[in-house]
């Protein structure tokens, strides 16, 4: 068995408050009932939000996104009303010089279990901010299973009901990987919680925005980060059967940036494997590197 990626292992805390339904409270007393829709039917969607030194990175794009899921799966609200709460969580919780996220989760509410959508229901919203590890990536490299993406087609919203997720991230936990890169009709979508980039030749290739992955925000950051340095790019999905021409994978994600994967997984067998960080990726790792230590 492959050993995990001690540095990989995110350290796990329970924050001491969190924002429920409009007020601060000690987290050991913040409930939620049990017929709220999230609990019941994982009817909701969530966000994370990277903050570093405690500024905040793409706070607009990843309120943008919370909007476009809220409205996708029509929940009321306004997602912009959480911004000013998401800085007072990072000031509030003591993080605010150094690296941490602020996870924010809203539901429809509670209200007798139904299949539809009920009427006159009050969305529940959850916020709290939790330390992150969000330095040294460039200095690693990850293993990954390669397995079959078994989600629903519509990835693009951020949905609690994680379940397709997270049994393909715990597949590759298991046997000590540290992530599971999804394959639909044989291409290439993204991972069980990041985004996925193909070098080939020169020219980067990631998978098209849509209903078959999550619109990730450091994925359009890359994608800035490719045009401003004339970077080769298309947003094509890559076959699994172009992987023999492929000479640099990485991963993108808000608590991953940009990671370089040495090696990939699949039915047992390895289908690459790259042990050094490839000069594409390190360039796009150091003008990430230049962008999130510039915030202001
Ligand atoms: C399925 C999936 N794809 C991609 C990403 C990366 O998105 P972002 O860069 O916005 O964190 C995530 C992050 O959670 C994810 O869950």
């Amino acid at each position: 068995m492959i050993s995990a990626n001690p540095i990989l292992q995110p350290k796990k805390t329970f924050p001491k408050e969190v924002f429920l339904n409009g007020e601060w409270i000690n987290s050991e007393k913040a409930f939620v009932s049990v017929f709220d829709r999230g609990f019941l039917l994982g009817d909701g969607i969530y966000e994370v939000t990277p903050f570093y030194d405690g500024k905040p990175f793409r706070l607009k794009d990843h309120l943008d996104r919370l909007q476009h899921c809220l409205n996708e799966i029509q929940i009321e609200f306004d997602a912009f009303s959480l911004q000013e709460i998401m800085l007072e969580a990072v000031s509030r919780s003591g993080f605010f010089q150094s690296d941490c996220a602020v996870y924010i989760q809203i539901t429809r509410g509670v209200a007798p279990r139904t299949h539809f959508f009920p009427e006159q229901i009050q969305p529940t919203v959850l916020l709290y901010a939790f330390p992150a590890v969000l330095n040294g990536f460039e200095n690693k490299q990850a293993s990954v299973l390669v397995s079959e993406d078994l989600r629903w087609h519509r990835c693009d919203v951020k949905s609690i009901s994680l379940m397709a997720n997270i049994k393909a991230n715990n597949q590759a936990h298991s046997l000590g990987l540290d992530e599971n890169l999804l394959v639909r009709d044989g291409f290439f979508t993204e991972g069980s919680h990041t985004s996925v980039f193909f070098v080939k030749k020169h020219r980067i290739f990631t998978h098209p925005e849509g209903p078959h992955i999550l619109s990730g925000i450091t994925r359009k950051v890359i994608l800035e980060m490719c045009r401003e340095m004339d970077l080769e790019l298309s947003e094509k999905a890559l076959h699994i059967n172009e992987l023999k021409d492929v000479d640099e994978v990485f991963l993108t994600g808000t608590t991953t940036q940009i990671l370089s994967v040495k090696s990939m997984l699949l039915n047992e067998k390895e289908i690459f494997n790259r042990p050094e960080t490839g000069e594409i990726t390190r360039q796009l790792q150091e003008a990430f590197l230049k962008l999130i230590r510039s915030l202001s």
